[in-house]
């Protein structure tokens, strides 16, 4: 990834000004020399503005909106699985295979959605409604095996439960397309 800018586009063009008014709040919370400690926060936001992923353009705008160099950004970027550094479905299902949610049956729940969605970690269905991540801990080992979709934990998760989750959430999409069309 190259620093040089090449006709880029600033973080103002590219995201709408409600999503740079929301990375000024956390700016704003921090000195003025240190605008990197808002870096998580703004390129969540920039993601969730820009279909769920994080491009190269969008993460040097972000990195020259707070002033830090690009490979600041990359290094966030890429170090949290809560960044997708390419485009995703509709829904990101982001299930946690790290120690407690492996001991009680993740490897179900991923086998279960593979079957179900016939994707594998890291890969979109082809009608773009799923995306399938792999991640590490989130914090939830009580309710292991877990996922989270679109910012809900899902715990306690057994084959049949995430295959009710998978369905319902498509029967919301499929509802609110309906309503959109009719
Ligand atoms: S190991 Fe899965 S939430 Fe902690």
């Amino acid at each position: 990834m190259s620093e040089q800018a090449t006709a880029r586009k600033s973080l103002t063009e590219l995201l709408p000004a409600a999503a740079i008014k929301a990375i000024d709040v956390f700016v704003a919370k921090y000195p003025s020399d240190r605008k990197r400690s808002a870096v998580m926060s703004s390129l969540m936001i920039a993601q969730e503005n820009n279909a769920g992923f994080l491009s190269e353009e969008l993460m040097d705008a972000v990195a020259d909106y707070l002033e830090i160099p690009h490979m600041a950004a990359y290094e966030v970027a890429t170090f949290y699985t809560m960044y997708n550094l390419k485009p995703v479905g509709e829904h990101v299902i982001n299930v946690c295979t790290n120690i407690s949610c492996m001991l009680r049956g993740s490897k179900e729940i991923v086998e279960q959605l593979n079957k179900k969605l016939n994707i594998k970690f890291g890969e979109t269905t082809t009608d773009n409604k799923f995306t399938l991540k792999e991640v590490e801990c989130q914090g939830a080992c009580a309710g292991a095996p877990m996922c989270e979709i679109d910012k809900v934990f899902h715990e306690n998760l057994t084959p049949e439960s995430i295959n009710e989750i998978v369905d319902n959430i498509l029967a919301k999409s499929t509802a609110s397309a309906d309503k959109a069309e009719g």
